[in-house]
């Protein structure tokens, strides 16, 4: 039997950096580097999460066949390059905080993965609509779909959509930049004061509150919406081309006033914006829908990219749209990039073929992160001072069912954990979603955020019928649906007329910590087949109350990452109000525990460096010396020629020889470096920006080329692929 062959998927750079390891084509690991440094979002390269995916594979990084990047590097730096020529001299800033990052790091992203990774074999790209598109097909139940992927951009597409049939994919058209369904909707988040690439879902779930009262506007001002779902946008409402801010005093005066200030009091403005936009990106995802179903004939979709983490959106596409059935990527966003490449490598790159497996996609229920064994939590609980009783399954279960029935809100850290941004009852806070109270508790006490977000339920698979509008699985938690009808309480006229947030304390079905005031909610279903444990659970909830539904939030606090490990679990129990956690078979009660000490903050010691790193300071600087020295011997100097060319020999020497003993010289120079830096790169990109970018930007555009595309009012947006070849791959453009 030959030896498996592992690819290693890698997404990173942007927002939420993430690996993922295939091997045969199987995923056996996946995971966002934020669990794991516990900076929310992270973009850093994902060491951790590699290390992780490694080990959970048990191989090393010689092991590996192949390792995948989720975007093509130079494409994405010629659009940014076309995007200042389009649009200098305005542009500056956003070229000075871009430029440098492009210069130094991602340019470089062969040497990067290789010097991280010690990886010697072929590191592949795939295009970043490509790797969403992947991630969206390849796992998914079906042998033939179309697919539709939507996000703020890639390289230049913004949206695409195409075929897969078996182990191929074919996307026959994509929108470009600079027009956006994500960018558009982040421009609200922005101008609602809610953090843009993160709290999106901030804002679909503020829309139920307000009424559409600027659709109307948007679709005059800010869009060129076709029939077919392609759109232009009006940039002079908006600023990301050329600024750092998403929106432009254009949009501040359309919509009467500045944006709102982050954390300050929502009003009725920020309501109905967030239901207009909403609505606007509802229609616009019925559109494309119908496009992709009217071009490609299919009966099944798959959805990837961040605006596929639109919930509302897809519970619509889903009753509305022309599709059948639908499948959404559980981590839609970029980490699901991650996922996709690795799988482009194996099914486009290697041309192997694809399973699957009739009714299942193949996604493990997106439980692909790290798991402990009890001993390794015991050790963890023992070393945090935590008081803790064992129990056997059973037990535990009817005993938090108990406790959940009472009232009382649980941590559940069981098993492995979830990959992409939802909780699904691994890293989970459960509570009773009967309790007219739970909602609000949950909110202030324990996870501090915003009141107005209503809950997730958890129901059992073969329950969601009974309890919701909707008549198929949702195990990702990415459909949203009707509490079902004969459950809601209607509100009184006296109700009705509430203002906004007020509507939140009536009550409005008999399961109202999760029934949003437009009696909506975020449905997961729970099958045993992916999740035993947690079915279990909810059965023996049940059980005890006559109701399979559980109110389930992800296990973190607000700002911070979900929990990752025993540790991070107990840590948040200990800082909320969370009256139990489950770790595994063990179950804790605050009143039991010994007052909570924060851990000491991990002091920032200096890094390792790298043998390569060091060579690349060594190598320059004592070769420079040495030319320092040969110009002072010209000059007539050769007692300082002579020190000079002895320290650059000793540098070149030590570099070749002992790289890594150059670790504290390297820091110091690259110190004295950032300080020059910080001077001269300024400078120089203004040179660059001002003196090269501008006449060429000006000159291009006199004579009629438009770098930001053509500007055609009322036609199709969609412009056709080339499908290209398998050896594209190979190519970082
Ligand atoms: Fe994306």
């Amino acid at each position: 039997m030959s030896a498996p062959i592992h690819i290693l998927g890698i997404s990173a750079f942007y927002h939420d950096s993430a690996a993922c390891l295939l091997r045969d084509g199987e995923i056996v690991a996946a995971a966002q580097e934020e669990r794991f440094t516990r900076k929310k979002g992270d973009a850093a390269f994902p060491a951790r999460a590699i290390d992780y995916c490694l080990k959970a594979g048990g191989i090393a990084a010689s092991d590996l066949a192949f390792v995948g990047f989720y975007d093509k590097p130079i494409l994405k730096f010629e659009r940014i390059l076309e995007t200042y020529l389009g649009v200098a001299p305005a542009g500056f800033r956003s070229f000075l905080a871009a430029g440098p990052l492009w210069v130094k790091d991602k340019l470089h992203m062969d040497r990067q993965l290789r010097d991280a990774l010690g990886f010697t074999g072929a590191v592949l790209y795939g295009e970043h609509h490509g790797s969403h598109a992947a991630s969206a097909f390849f796992p998914s139940p079906f042998e033939e779909a179309a697919i539709l992927t939507m996000d703020g951009v890639g390289e230049w597409a913004t949206a695409s959509f195409g075929v897969g049939r078996g182990n191929a994919i074919e996307l026959l058209k994509e929108l470009r930049w600079p027009d956006s369904l994500g960018l558009l909707y982040s421009a609200f988040t922005y101008y609602t004061g809610f953090k843009v690439n993160s709290a999106e879902y901030k804002v679909m779930g503020l829309a139920p509150y307000g009424e559409p009262k600027y659709v109307d506007v948007i679709y005059r001002e800010l869009l060129d919406l076709a029939e077919d779902g392609s759109f232009r946008m009006n940039q002079r409402y908006f600023d990301y081309l050329s600024g750092l801010r998403m929106t432009s005093p254009a949009f501040d005066r359309l919509f009467g006033g500045p944006p709102r200030v982050p954390e300050s009091k929502l009003s009725q403005r920020e309501m109905d914006l967030a239901r207009s936009v909403q609505e606007v990106c509802e229609e616009i995802m019925l559109r494309m829908a119908r496009t992709v179903h009217r071009e490609t004939g299919q009966e099944n979709l798959c959805l990837a990219g961040g605006v596929a983490l639109n919930c509302v959106g897809n519970g619509r596409l889903l009753r509305e749209g022309p599709f059948k059935r639908l499948w959404i990527q559980p981590a839609a966003g970029d980490a699901g990039g991650a996922l996709g490449v690795a799988q482009l490598v194996w099914h486009r790159h290697l041309g192997r073929p694809r399973a699957v497996e009739a009714g299942k996609d193949a996604m493990r229920g997106a439980y692909l992160g790290p798991e402990f064994a009890p001993e390794e939590i015991e050790r963890e609980l023992r070393a945090a001072g935590a008081v803790y009783r064992r129990l056997e399954r059973d037990e535990l279960h009817a005993r938090v069912a108990e406790l959940l029935a009472q009232e009382k809100v649980v941590g559940w850290f069981d098993g492995r954990m979830e990959f992409g941004p939802r909780a699904l009852g691994s890293r989970s806070i459960l509570g009773d979603p009967r309790s007219p109270a739970m909602q609000a508790r949950i909110n202030l006490k324990i996870k501090f955020r915003e009141g107005f977000r209503p809950f997730a339920p958890s129901v059992l698979e073969e329950k969601v019928g009974d309890w919701f509008e909707l008549d198929r699985a949702s195990p990702y938690m990415l459909l949203v649906a009707q509490v079902k009808r004969e459950r809601q309480i209607p509100m009184t006229s006296g109700q009705r007329a509430l203002w906004g947030l007020d509507k939140l304390n009536v009550p409005r079905s008999d399961i109202p910590a999760v029934t949003h005031v437009d009696y909506s909610a975020r449905v997961q279903t729970v099958s045993r087949e992916t999740n035993p444990a947690y079915y279990d659970l909810i059965r023996a909830f049940e059980r005890r109350t006559g109701c399979p539904v559980l109110v389930n939030t992800s296990f973190n606090v607000r700002g911070e990452p979900i929990v990752c490990t025993p540790r991070d679990a107990y840590r948040c129990f200990m800082r909320t109000q969370i009256d139990h956690l489950v770790v595994g078979p063990f179950l804790l009660d605050r009143a039991d525990q010994p007052p909570f000490a924060e851990p000491p903050a991990a002091q920032g010691g200096p890094q390792d460096v790298s043998a390569s790193e060091s060579r690349r300071f060594a190598l320059p600087v004592g070769g420079a010396f040495l030319v320092l020295g040969s110009a002072l011997l010209w000059r007539g100097r050769p007692g300082a020629a002579a020190a000079v060319a002895v320290l650059g020999a000793a540098l070149l020497a030590a570099g070749l020889l002992i790289p890594r003993k150059l670790g504290p010289l390297r820091r110091l120079w690259m110190s004295f470096a950032s300080v020059i830096s910080r001077v001269t790169t300024p400078v120089f990109m203004a040179v660059v920006y001002f003196l090269v970018f501008t006449p060429a930007g000006l000159v291009m555009r006199l004579f009629g080329h438009r770098p930001l595309g053509e500007r055609r009012a009322g036609r199709s947006r969609w412009v056709g692929r080339e499908s290209g070849a398998a050896s594209d791959m190979e190519r970082q453009f």
